[in-house]
């Protein structure tokens, strides 16, 4: 093979890892059925809140000037970001979803020799771009307690001589918290030529005294990568923003592999919501904390068991595979989460309205007792 031909392919196999990662996003948002137009989503974790007003609002506003680039006003969009996260502007890349800067730390810190090591199962997509970039992914499983088994996720790491530990906190889609003392440990014991990428896209809905940011780490300049996102609580996930925070060595690392900007109207949003965050988002968190206390209170009457959550999901045992229970409630106008093997007999539902789960309890009863 000529060394073109070896770069073409390679060019290839990158294009493909591209597309491969998008269709992964629609397969695994795939409901199966006739959906009537009515369709309850609770599939994929979003707030039904939507945008708040004020993103909405400079959303609006902006939109005569999208004419041009704007590249000169990006430097202070992120200034304001780190300041909300007590960060310099250089501690910050954001990305077009935190789907984005997870993708640009696993194509900087792994490689052919530094596998991806995360727990199973967890949220998928660092896991699906360390695969199609043909690099190695080690699995840790669960506690029995549902949990992240951290010194495993050490060892694996020093085994390998380094790589990227994936811990998702809390995490996707079990929604239980891995405890301060266990993400103070794992970093602690760090293996050399190793980063923690720690994903805290559902941090805001955390009710576990034991749950602290990595956040502090990354201020302290270790080896973490701490991501977050406007999709959850912000209810912003179709405007694609999120950021990565981290030590500025470690964010130029990881700058290259993002494709450009987000878009000029994301920025606005977001710069609007942030600066509106303290009169929002305590009164949103309280409403769906509150609806999933109700729906747990439900859960307990019909002795059904669910893993105590700490996130806008729950998983709930349905004592056999997910999607004998799924399916059907899609033909109801219910759609709720797709199957996370091993996890088989574990159905994952979002946190909606009070009206969503009321039309979700009536579904999932009439399935389930059937
Ligand atoms: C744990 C976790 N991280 C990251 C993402 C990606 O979200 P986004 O790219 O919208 O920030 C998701 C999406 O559901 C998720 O569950």
């Amino acid at each position: 093979m000529t060394r073109r031909d070896f770069a073409a392919r390679a060019g290839m196999a990158m294009a493909g890892a591209r597309i491969l990662t998008e269709a992964a996003y629609a397969k695994r948002a795939a409901v199966p059925g006739q959906l009537p137009k009515d369709m309850v989503w609770l599939n994929a974790n979003e707030n039904p809140a939507g945008p708040p007003k004020v993103a909405i609002e400079a959303m609006v506003k902006c939109l005569p000037s999208t004419g041009r680039y704007h590249y000169q006003e990006y430097r202070e969009f992120y200034t304001a970001v780190a300041r909300f996260e007590d960060l310099a502007p250089e501690q910050v890349l954001l990305g077009a979803g935190s789907s984005e800067v997870l993708h640009a730390a696993v194509d900087a810190f792994t490689s052919p020799t530094r596998p991806l090591i995360a727990i199973n199962p967890t949220y998928e997509g660092p896991i699906d771009v360390t695969r199609a970039l043909g690099r190695q992914v080690i699995r840790v499983p669960l506690t029995s307690k549902y949990g992240a088994d951290v010194k495993k996720l050490v060892e694996e790491a020093g085994k390998a001589r380094g790589g990227l530990i994936y811990l998702c906190n809390p995490n996707n889609p079990t929604a239980t918290v891995t405890p301060r003392n266990d993400i103070a440990w794992m970093i602690a014991n760090l293996p050399p030529d190793t980063i923690a990428l720690v994903d805290e896209a559902y941090h805001s809905f955390n009710e576990s005294p034991e749950f602290e940011s990595a956040l502090g780490a990354v201020r302290q300049g270790k080896n973490v990568v701490v991501t977050r996102t406007f999709s959850k609580i912000y209810g912003m996930a179709g405007l694609r923003a999120g950021y990565a925070c981290a030590r500025p060595d470690l964010i130029e690392k990881m700058a290259p592999f993002r494709n450009n900007v987000i878009s000029y109207v994301a920025v606005q949003a977001v710069l609007a919501a942030i600066s509106d965050t303290p009169n929002f988002i305590p009164q949103r968190r309280a409403e769906i904390l509150k609806t999933r206390r109700d729906l747990c209170a439900w859960l307990r009457s019909k002795n059904l068991k669910y893993i105590e959550s700490h996130a806008n999901f729950l998983m709930i045992d349905v004592g056999r595979d997910s999607r004998q229970i799924s399916f059907p409630m899609a033909n109801k106008g219910v759609a709720v989460g797709r199957p996370f093997p091993p996890l088989d007999n574990m159905l994952r539902v979002s946190i909606g309205t009070d009206a969503d789960m009321a039309k979700f309890k009536e579904a999932f009863w009439q399935v389930y007792s059937a």
